[in-house]
């Protein structure tokens, strides 16, 4: 039995991402909670003839336990979104809290769930989760993730305009690192299938995919950032992750984890001064660095540079609470 809570399912992203959810065979159980309109979406959602039992609720009255008692999969897309102008760090004012209270609820009702963590920004506000768990005595690395997803569809989608592959989401491209602007490192070298990318159009094509979200927070004028791309990514990381609780195999998708506490990620860590980084999906985390072109290598630089004061200020978050 599969039981998936969101947590701020009632948001932009998370009433898509319970919609599809809803919709999965895969999932037996499906628990919304939101600090607003949650019975509304429930309600909504619960006329969609699909396996998943669905039920909703508010914060008050035990919500939160409610929701998470239980969980095998817990997705948080919970806290505000970007507007114009503004950086994934300028979130972590606000996002911070949000996440450290929900992911307390976590250890305290459902300490074994698969935390998928979507709140802004993930390259602080999963250290802060980590820490969380590890204060409570729960913490295990391999089930605690940073959705890095969009990044893998915004490079898929992108290269498309060069390959003019029919389906871009054939094309396999690793993401390693974190996930805001120049954190975020792109392996066009290592794409399966082989990919031709002109000099002159590498720059440019990387460069969109680490600050391909602000495309979407200026179109939508202060109206939000992604939600409809978020929420397709973040289902398809959640999908995976149930296929890998249910037994599947040979399952490889990049993620934002806490490196020491995957195959081969001590020797990243080390060698990289940080703990928390995305290693792509392979089998050993290291085995990827080993593969850089001199570019790739470069913005691997400026990646870790970036990605350690944003650990830094998460693990700082919940041991000196502001
Ligand atoms: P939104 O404002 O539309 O929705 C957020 C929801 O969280 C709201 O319904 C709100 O009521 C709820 N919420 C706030 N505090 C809560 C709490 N304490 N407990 C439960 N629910 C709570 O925002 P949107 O667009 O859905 O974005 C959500 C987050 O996802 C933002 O931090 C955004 O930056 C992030 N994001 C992450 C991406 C990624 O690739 N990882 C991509 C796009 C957005």
């Amino acid at each position: 039995m599969v039981k998936a809570v969101v947590l701020g399912a009632a948001g932009g992203i998370g009433q898509p991402l319970s919609l599809l959810l809803k919709a999965c065979p895969l999932v037996d159980e499906l628990s919304l909670y939101d600090v607003v309109n949650t019975p509304g979406v429930t309600a909504d959602l619960s006329h969609i003839s699909s396996i998943a039992k669905i039920t909703g609720y508010l914060s008050p009255d035990d919500g939160l336990k409610k929701a998470l008692t239980g969980a095998n999969v817990v997705v948080i897309p919970a806290g505000i979104p970007r507007k114009p102008g503004m950086t994934r760090d300028d979130l972590f004012k606000i996002n911070a809290g949000i996440v450290r209270d929900l992911v307390q609820g976590i250890a305290e009702n459902c300490p074994k769930a698969f935390i998928l963590v979507i709140s802004n920004p993930v390259n602080s506000t999963v250290p802060i989760a980590a820490e969380v768990m590890k204060k409570a005595g729960k913490f295990d690395p391999k089930r605690l993730f940073g959705v890095t997803t969009l990044d893998v569809v915004r490079a898929e989608t992108f290269v498309q305009d060069i390959t003019g592959e029919k389906d871009p989401s054939k094309t396999v491209i690793p993401v390693i690192g974190g996930h805001s602007g120049e954190t975020i490192v792109p392996l066009f070298s290592l794409a399966k299938p082989k990919v031709n990318i002109p000099a002159d159009k590498l720059a440019p094509l990387i460069k969109r995919v680490q600050f391909g979200g602000d495309e979407v927070v200026e179109a939508k004028g202060g109206a939000g950032s992604a939600t409809l791309s978020m929420a397709y990514a973040g289902f398809r990381f959640a999908e995976k992750i149930i296929k890998a609780m249910k037994g599947e195999k040979g399952i490889v998708e990049p993620t934002y984890v806490y490196l020491p506490g995957v195959n081969g990620g001590d020797v990243v860590a080390k060698e990289n001064g940080v703990d928390y980084f995305s290693p792509s999906g392979a089998e050993k985390a290291n085995n990827i660095l080993s593969e850089l072109d001199d570019n790739e290598k470069e913005l691997l630089e400026v990646c870790v540079k970036g990605l350690k004061g944003n650990i830094e200020k998460g693990v700082d978050f919940v041991h000196n609470p502001p």
